[in-house]
């Protein structure tokens, strides 16, 4: 199959694959013109090529011959400002002179197999060079001498997309970059809703669908991270799109910083999107020879809802975003001390979890904050990487030495990106936290954050970090970022350049990840930023899990998890079971519960082991248990959203393993009722031919898809919740089932 499609005479590129087809073409006036964007059909023949109408107050190009032809309602790929078109632009460029204006015409276009990667900035790949096929178009703008290449990957059997843009200075004076989306796109009238991921601290990723209405609607961070507030997702979907029917596509940012989303519904009822570095305080010089390119934006179409749109993603992510020898291993599970220590540990305290944990099955150990400088509490010692003695008398060898003496695997907290200010960091180098001099340095939990943008900042913690993983048997670390950019500056840059500190902190980081990841091949990576601050894929593509929220709570977590699942992988999504009266919500639920939807994840414990009573701990080891059987079915298996945790007092899911064999279904009920309901369970993505067992029973596959079987109605209680496992026992459907 031709992935990409070049009509030279038309000047039309029709990229498509089994599932869409993006059509593209070299408008007169040479302008990049989007066509189709939509379900795939074998060849186009024109029929959405724009039509010519005269507006009033739509202005016509200085060369045109007629008044039909304006960039005022023309679908676009990278349009610019001060021709014609009022929308939102694609690119902002200030030029010597102060004018704002370019004018990027169509110059040449090249095919070229595989997927290149972006320097220095992290992407899904391939592994073969016919898993995909690019097409980057040249734009110039013969005036300025500024070209901009604008880069589609295709992939072959996914049905993904991705596109990134190049800016390069080819003349002599020097410009100003105030914008460069990655994406825009322009779809022609229609009705549409928004589905974006927004929340705060403890609440991330509650999604949200609204109608897309007249005007522009901008979805940003400005934090210098892809925050909790907003997540870099969205998709636009038909107003009836449900999560198995309609059409649905995805937009995901593969960044960490500060980003921006933007939607503008125009007077015709056309709307355009764009995706990008966010260009609130944003300016990068561009001077001769130099280019600059954008992160990359991941499209994932479907025409079947939004959960094949979302499974488009969790592979990609999961298959050719997450990297290394931990990609597709089962991840395990882990026991972290935070919630059941905070910073209040010795030795002896970390060993006696450790003893409790090892005779329950849990197979890693993660000693959290605490165990450096002088860490007793969050006002101090970040940037002091050693060991705190009085802590550990017998360093981190030592309890490394203690934790795999047990079978165990050792992992360690890292704040690689932050300063106290009472730390030996700090007195030697007081400048290197963000900071506009003269001015005060606002706190975020009494913490700093070190410019990263500086190579000298970013080598002295890459040195300290080695000091301690050259010396230390570590299996897994766990990489903390737990306040946002304030007083953005760097000392480093003159003033002309300081609109590019927060993308250069972010490609600092990316540089600083590359090489301690690549350093250290067998560790586990697991990014976190008070939980899922920065749950992002530019930090899956170096760390192939996230912890997903410090909120633990089981009730809580079906909203986090649920929204979560929208765009990541369950591979990514840390889960623990925590202690009740829960930290975060002081709420009470079961330890079956908290198990169940922690399972629902890459699952782990994070509370004291040695305060639990005999009967719980015998819980915790058949829930250790039950995971080990089924983990590669929940780490790896597809995921199929039921019902909404976000509308339903039943949220539900399941997971169906690779090789289909078996599958697992969780029913959850928030509130009990009075009176239950008599509820129906329904399945999805099973093989209907075949036979499965669950709950001693026989069903066909059929059967449990549309035909279902009922919950038993028992009142529990508020919060409970069933698993239910489903073994194929043959391949195809024989007689009648009981
Ligand atoms: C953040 C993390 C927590 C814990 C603390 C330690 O809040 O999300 O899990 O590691 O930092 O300070």
């Amino acid at each position: 199959m031709t992935l990409i499609q070049v009509h030279e005479t038309e000047r039309v590129f029709h990229l498509t694959n089994e599932y869409f087809s993006y059509v593209l073409r070299v408008e007169e006036g040479d302008v990049l013109a989007q066509e189709y964007f939509g379900q795939a059909i074998a060849t186009y023949n024109g029929g959405r090529y724009y039509p010519r109408v005269d507006r009033s107050f739509s202005p016509n190009f200085p060369e045109a011959t007629d008044r039909l032809y304006s960039l005022d309602t023309l679908l676009q790929e990278y349009p610019g400002y001060g021709t014609g078109d009022y929308r939102t632009p694609a690119q902002l460029i200030r030029h010597e002179d102060g004018s704002t204006v370019t004018d990027f015409r169509y110059k040449s276009y090249e095919v070229i197999k595989g997927k290149p990667r972006l320097a220095g900035m992290p992407s899904p790949y391939v592994e073969q060079e016919d898993e995909a096929s690019t097409l980057i178009i040249t734009l110039e703008d013969p005036k300025e001498r500024l070209v901009a290449r604008l880069v589609y990957t295709i992939y072959r059997d996914r049905s993904i997309l991705t596109r990134s843009a190049q800016i390069q200075n080819v003349g002599t004076e020097t410009h100003y970059i105030q914008k460069a989306a990655s994406l825009s796109l322009d779809l022609p009238l229609q009705e549409l809703d928004v589905i974006t991921l927004n929340g705060t601290w403890g609440r991330e990723r509650m999604m949200e669908r609204e109608r897309v209405k007249r005007g522009v609607k901008v979805f940003d961070s400005k934090r210098g991270s892809s925050s909790h507030q907003m997540n870099p997702f969205l998709a636009l979907v038909s107003p009836e799109t449900t999560e198995y029917t309609g059409e649905a596509i995805g937009f995901s940012l593969v960044y960490s910083g500060s980003h921006q989303m933007m939607l503008e519904r125009d007077s015709y009822g056309q709307t355009r999107v764009q995706l990008g570095i966010n260009e609130f305080g944003f300016e990068w010089r561009l001077d001769p020879d130099e280019q600059f390119e954008t992160p990359e934006v991941v499209i994932a179409y479907s025409a079947n809802g939004t959960m094949e749109m979302s499974q488009s993603f969790h592979s990609l992510y999961r298959e050719r975003l997450a990297r290394g020898k931990h990609r597709d291993a089962e991840r395990p599970i882990l026991i972290n001390n935070w919630e059941a220590t905070y910073f209040d540990f010795d030795e002896d305290k970390i060993k006696s979890i450790v003893d409790e944990s090892a005779a329950l099955g849990i197979e890693l150990f993660v000693l959290d904050d605490g165990w450096f400088g002088h860490r007793d509490d969050d006002y101090t010692s970040l940037g002091d990487w050693f060991e705190y003695e009085t802590k550990i008398p017998n360093g981190l060898t030592g309890l490394a030495d203690y934790i795999h003496a047990k079978g165990m695997k050792f992992g360690l907290w890292f704040e690689p990106e932050m300063i106290s200010k009472e730390s030996e960091l700090f007195k030697q180098h007081p400048d290197w936290a963000i900071q506009i001099p003269g001015r005060g340095l606002s706190k975020g939990r009494d913490q700093y954050v070190l410019d990263f943008s500086r190579k000298e900042v970013r080598d002295n913690i890459v040195h300290q970090m080695i000091e301690v993983l050259d010396r230390v048997p570590i299996d897994y670390i766990k990489w903390d970022f737990n306040r946002n950019v304030t007083e953005v500056f760097s000392a480093a840059l003159p003033s002309d350049q300081q609109g590019e500190v927060l993308h250069r902190y972010v490609l600092g980081l990316y540089e600083v990840l590359e090489t301690i990841t690549a350093r250290y091949p067998d560790i586990l990576f697991e990014s976190c930023s008070g939980g899922g601050g920065r749950f992002d894929p530019g930090m899956l593509y170096y760390m192939p899990q996230t912890w997903t929220s410090d909120n633990t709570d089981a009730i809580a977590r079906l909203k986090i998890q649920h929204g979560t699942s929208m765009v990541y992988p369950i591979s990514s999504m840390g889960a623990h079971v925590s202690a009740v009266p829960n930290h975060q919500t002081h709420r009470e639920t079961s330890l079956k519960m908290r198990g169940d939807v922690a399972m629902s994840g890459v699952f782990g414990y994070e509370l004291d082991v040695t305060e639990m009573s005999e009967e719980e701990k015998a819980t915790v080891k058949d829930q250790v248990t039950f995971y080990q059987a089924h983990r590669r079915t929940f780490q790896y298996g597809t995921f199929y959203r039921l019902k909404s945790a976000f509308d339903s007092n039943h949220p539900a899911w399941m997971f169906v393993s690779e090789d289909g064999e078996e599958a697992i279904a969780c029913d959850f009920s928030v509130l009990s009722e009075t009176a239950p309901l008599i509820r129906v369970f329904k399945l999805k993505g099973l093989d209907e031919k075949a036979v499965y067992e669950v709950d001693g029973r026989r069903y066909g596959g059929d059967e449990l898809m549309r035909v279902g079987f009922y919950i038993e109605p028992v009142v529990k209680g508020d919060f409970a919740s069933k698993l239910y496992v489903l073994k194929k026992v043959n391949e195809h459907q024989g007689g009648q089932s009981k």
